[in-house]
C-alpha cells in the first residue's frame, strides 16, 4: 500500500508577525523561508501575515525581498507557485540595526505597529532569534525590557531561540535565567531541528501508540540501547566554530538527548505539551552524573585524521581551516550512560556521533536479551541474530525488528531473519525542510516539541563531566580514526568490553 498522506485537521496558524533577527543569514535563507512557504502550501500560514527581517547589515525592505525572493526558488523543496510565495513575501520589511542597540527595537517597534494596524495581525509576535548564539541575551532582554515582547490584549508574543542553548552547566543556566528574568517560559520556544523529523516523533507513537512495545520496554527485556548519529560529512568550513564546540556540545546535549529522552521517558499521562516535556525533563534527571574517573572510562573521544569518503579524500581534522594545529577538540564522541530508575537500572546506553564516519546514519537500536538457549543446543549462541528493533531516522525512514526463524529442511536449524517497514511505502511524505512543524506549532502556541529550561539544565549536568574531565587530561585519550571509518577502535572496545557490540554504519 503506497501514497497515504495524513489527513489534517489542523488550522491555519494564528494571524501574525515574524521578526527574524539574523535574517540576512544562512539559516533564514535556505531553512526557515522555504519552511514558511511549504507552510503556505499547506495552507497553514494565517492569511493575515507579515515578515520583519533584522540584521546588523545595510539593506532596505526592497532589496531584501528581492533578495528572499531569488534566495527561495533555490532553496525551496517544491516548485514555486508565485500565489503562494506573494503570500509568505508579500509583506516583507527590513530593519537594520545592532542587536544591544536600543534604537533597533524602537525601529522595530515602529515597523511592527504599522503592520499591525495595516495588515491586521492582531498584536501577535514571534521573534526568531537566528543569530549567533551570543546575541540571544541582548535580543532577549532588548524585547523583554523594551516592552515588544510584553502579552497584552490577547495577543501573543513569543520567542524561538536557536541552539546552542548555552556551552555548558554554567552558561545554559545563566541564559536560562537571563531570559526568564524579562520573558515567561510559555514564551520562550527553545528550537531542536531534530524534533521537527517525523520519524524522531514517531518515537512516541511507535511506543505509546501500541500496545505491543510498552510492556517489554524495561529492564527485564532490553540488554542495551545503541543511539547512533553518524555523518559522512567533515567539517568542512565551520573550523571555527565546530574547533570552538567539538561533537560533545555539538550534538549530545541536543539531537541526541532529544532521542534518549523519547526512547526512554515514562509514559506521559497526556500528549500535551506539559505532561511529555516533565517526562523528557524527568528522565535526563535520572541519567547517572558521573565522577571524573566514570566519566573518562565511560566515554571515547577521537579526531578524525586524513582518508577517503565514498572515493574522495579528506584532509585530516587538525589539518583543516580555521582548526588549530594541535586541537584537541573531538570530532567523534562515544558515551555509556546508565538510567537510574526502576525501568532501565543496570541498561547500558551507548551513544555515538561523529564526523567523516563511513556513511550518514541516526538510528536507535533496542537490543533485546537473548532467549534462553536450551531448546537449541545445537546452535551456539552467538549463531543466533540478535533481537534489534532498529528505528531509522536517517537517511531512511523505517523500523526494522531482527529475530530468528527456522531455515527450511529436515532439521532444526535457525537463521537470522528481518521485517522492515518503511516510511515511504506507506506514506507520502511532503517535501520538508524540518522546521515547518516547529514554526507552525510555536504560532499555534504548542511547545510539546520544544523543550524547557530544566530539560537543557538536566542534559547539560549529564554532560559536565565529561567536559571537565577531558579538559583536565588534555590531549592525553584523544584517540584518532581514519576518515571514512566507522569510528576509533577505542569506541569498539568500550562496547564489547562488556560482550556488545555497534551495529555496523553503512
Ligand atoms: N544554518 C543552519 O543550518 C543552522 C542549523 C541549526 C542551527 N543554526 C543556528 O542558527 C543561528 C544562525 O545560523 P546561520 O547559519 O544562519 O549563521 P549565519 O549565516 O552566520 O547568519 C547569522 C545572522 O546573524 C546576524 N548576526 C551576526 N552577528 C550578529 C550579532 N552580534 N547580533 C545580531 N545579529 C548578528 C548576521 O547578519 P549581520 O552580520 O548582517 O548582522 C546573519 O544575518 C546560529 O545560532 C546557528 O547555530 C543554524
Amino acid at each position: 500500500m503506497t501514497g497515504r498522506t495524513a489527513t489534517t485537521t489542523a488550522r491555519p496558524a494564528d494571524p501574525c508577525c515574524l521578526v527574524i533577527f539574523g535574517a540576512s543569514g544562512d539559516l533564514t535563507h535556505r531553512l526557515l523561508v522555504p519552511a514558511l512557504y511549504n507552510l503556505g502550501v499547506a495552507g497553514l500560514l494565517p492569511d493575515a501575515f507579515a515578515l520583519i527581517g533584522v540584521a546588523r547589515s545595510e539593506s532596505s525592505s526592497e532589496a531584501f525581498r528581492a533578495d528572499l525572493e531569488k534566495s527561495l526558488p533555490k532553496f525551496a523543496t517544491r516548485q514555486i507557485d508565485p500565489a503562494i510565495a506573494k503570500k509568505v513575501l508579500g509583506n516583507v520589511v527590513y530593519v537594520q540595526g545592532e542587536s544591544d542597540d536600543p534604537r533597533t527595537y524602537e525601529k522595530i517597534g515602529r515597523e511592527l505597529s504599522r503592520i499591525e494596524r495595516e495588515q491586521k495581525t492582531q498584536g501577535n509576535r514571534l521573534f526568531y532569534l537566528a543569530t549567533p548564539p551570543n546575541a540571544f541575551v541582548p535580543i532577549g532582554c532588548h524585547l523583554g525590557q523594551s516592552g515588544l515582547a510584553r502579552q497584552d490584549n490577547g495577543a501573543w508574543r513569543r520567542i524561538i531561540i536557536e541552539k546552542p542553548f548555552g556551552t555548558d552547566l554554567a552558561s545554559a543556566q545563566a541564559l536560562n535565567q537571563k531570559l526568564l528574568s524579562v520573558l515567561k517560559e510559555d514564551q520562550i520556544f527553545r528550537i531542536d531541528h531534530y524534533l521537527g523529523k517525523e520519524t524522531v516523533q514517531n518515537i512516541l507513537v511507535l511506543r505509546f501508540g501500541n500496545g505491543l512495545f510498552e510492556p517489554i520496554w524495561n529492564r527485564d527485556h532490553i540488554d542495551h540501547v545503541q543511539i547512533t548519529v553518524a555523518e559522512a560529512l567533515t567539517i568542512g568550513r565551520r573550523g571555527r566554530y565546530y574547533d570552538a564546540t567539538g561533537a560533545l556540545r555539538d550534538m549530545v546535549p541536543n539531537h541526541l538527548f532529544q532521542l534518549l529522552s523519547l526512547v526512554a521517558m515514562e509514559p506521559p499521562a497526556r500528549f500535551a505539551a506539559d505532561a511529555v516535556r516533565a517526562g523528557k525533563a524527568e528522565l535526563l534527571d535520572a541519567v547517572q552524573v558521573q565522577a571524573r574517573d566514570e566519566a573518562l572510562r565511560n566515554s571515547v573521544r577521537a579526531q578524525y585524521g586524513d582518508g577517503f569518503i565514498e572515493n574522495h579524500a579528506v584532509e585530516a581534522y587538525r589539518q583543516t581551516m580555521d582548526v588549530k594545529r594541535d586541537s584537541t577538540s573531538e570530532t567523534y564522541v562515544a558515551l555509556k550512560l546508565m538510567i537510574d530508575n526502576w525501568r532501565w537500572a543496570g541498561v547500558p546506553f551507548y551513544l555515538r556521533t561523529g564526523k567523516a564516519l563511513r556513511a550518514k546514519l541516526t538510528e536507535v537500536a533496542i537490543k533485546f536479551k537473548q532467549a534462553p538457549i536450551a531448546m537449541f543446543r545445537d546452535t551456539p549462541i552467538d549463531r543466533l541474530a540478535e533481537n534489534f528493533l532498529v528505528l531509522g531516522i536517517q537517511p531512511k525512514e523505517c523500523i526494522g525488528l531482527n529475530f530468528n526463524a527456522k531455515i527450511p529442511g529436515p532439521s532444526i536449524a535457525i537463521g537470522g531473519v528481518g521485517m522492515m517497514f518503511k516510511y515511504e511505502d506507506y506514506f507520502d511524505a511532503a517535501p520538508s525542510t524540518g522546521y515547518e512543524t516547529l514554526i507552525y506549532d510555536c504560532m499555534i502556541g504548542d511547545a510539546i516539541l520544544y523543550p524547557r529550561a530544566d530539560g537543557i539544565e538536566a542534559g547539560w549536568r549529564v554532560v559536565q563531566p565529561f567536559i571537565d574531565a577531558w579538559r583536565e587530561v588534555g590531549a592525553q585519550g584523544l584517540a584518532t580514526y581514519r576518515a571514512g571509518s566507522e569510528g576509533p577502535a577505542e569506541a569498539d572496545w568500550l562496547i564489547t568490553a562488556e560482550g556488545r557490540r555497534w551495529r555496523p554504519i553503512a
